[in-house]
């Protein structure tokens, strides 16, 4: 590919920047913005038709399918088995051709993601592919392409192929529920609108915290080890946020769900370990409120990424607090995916790794 960083020190931050446009790109091919309805997708199968949904991916994709999790989980009452590709290929669960399988891939040539798509295929599955490369391996194997147009992503850390695959997954789910009559016309243009407001709220985000993260990243790189936590879609985004961060600065970091921060990481806890605590102020943010009192209590500094609303009934004291539009419930891993991802940047830039080469890593792993 001829792409070049433009006015951008490295492609991840150029990649980031490009989120608003790209997640704009992406939801209108699955989005009828001017009837609020969500576009038929010529799919092999009927949502109706299915019992279940398998999906696997590796890395940052496998965490995009587990926000889809909850989606089509909430939305369309669809249960989802989500796997890491590597596990599902080798751990003989039971397949059914009532099952459709879901793969997740920017690159469509991930050699674990592949083989699972193969095995589905000889079960006898219908497969639908979320990828970012249309010319790739796992794409042409598909009975449906479900493209992420992200354009090419050159960084080796994903940032705005995930976002984009969220956008499929969330939009996805809201057809799933519509036709699977879970969801009334109403609810669907609601679900719709707020989608649609994504690349709006994104570009809010950044311009509103892109200076005061940077400012947090340099005392960020000071630390040797960081917890993230969050609950419901935030979990995976909280996993997501700590794979980020290791990758390119090498700092240690651990994503869990904030509800089981008491069965073991709270071990961890004193004032060399920051907490970043993913947390809109949902219905159960006073559920990750008391999750911050007890990591306060041991010490433990916070860094907290929440919306008005939150950083008003948060209290507990913070090493410092992101403040995020308020925004609807549906978009909100899209959105905080986007601090999440300035956080681990500006550390690696501090840190002065190379952030689109990190060591040892590789953009596109075709060997097992
Ligand atoms: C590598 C990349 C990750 C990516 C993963 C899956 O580990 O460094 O950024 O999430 O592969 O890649 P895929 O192309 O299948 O999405």
């Amino acid at each position: 590919y001829l792409v070049d960083k433009g006015n951008h020190r490295h492609f991840m931050e150029k990649e980031i920047h490009e989120q608003p446009e790209v997640i704009s790109h992406t939801l209108a091919n699955y989005l009828d913005f001017a009837n609020g309805a969500t576009r038929k997708i010529d799919l092999p199968f009927d949502f109706n038709s299915i019992d279940r949904l398998a999906i696997s991916a590796c890395g940052t994709a496998y965490l995009a399918g587990l926000i889809g999790k909850y989606w089509f989980e909430r939305y369309a009452r669809l249960p989802v088995d989500i796997d890491i590709a590597s596990e599902f290929r080798y751990r003989e669960m039971p397949l059914s051709a009532r099952d459709a399988a879901l793969f997740i891939s920017q690159s469509g040539e991930t050699a674990d993601t592949l083989a699972s798509l193969r095995y589905c295929r000889s079960a006898g599955m219908t497969i639908g592919a979320v990828v970012n490369v249309r010319e790739s391996t796992i794409a042409r194997e598909s009975d449906v392409v479900l493209p992420t147009l992200a354009g090419p992503e050159i960084g080796v850390a994903s940032t705005k192929a995930f976002t984009c695959q969220l956008s499929v997954l969330a939009s996805l789910a809201v057809r799933a529920a519509a036709e699977r009559g879970k969801i009334s016309a109403e609810q669907e243009k609601a679900l719709v609108r707020a989608l649609s407001e994504t690349p709006r709220y994104a570009n809010q985000a950044l311009q509103k915290v892109e200076r005061q993260i940077e400012k947090l990243a340099r005392e960020l790189s000071h630390y040797k080890h960081v917890l993230y936590l969050g609950r419901d879609t935030n979990y995976p985004l909280a996993m997501e946020g700590a794979l980020k961060l290791k990758e390119i600065s090498y700092i240690h970091a651990e994503g869990y769900a904030a509800g089981e921060l008491k069965h073991g990481p709270i071990a961890l806890i004193d004032e060399k370990m920051p907490v970043v605590v993913i947390a809109p102020h949902d219905r159960i943010f006073e559920k990750t409120v008391s999750n911050m009192q007890e990591v306060a209590a041991r010490g433990g500094r916070i860094i907290l990424i929440t919306d008005e609303k939150g950083a008003a009934n948060a209290t507990v004291e913070t090493m410092d607090t992101i403040v995020l539009p308020d925004v609807p419930e549906i978009i909100s891993p899209i959105v905080y995916a986007l601090p999440i991802q300035l956080l681990a940047y500006y550390t690696a830039v501090f840190m002065g790794t190379d952030v689109d080469q990190p060591r040892n890593l590789a953009k596109s792993v075709t060997v097992e």
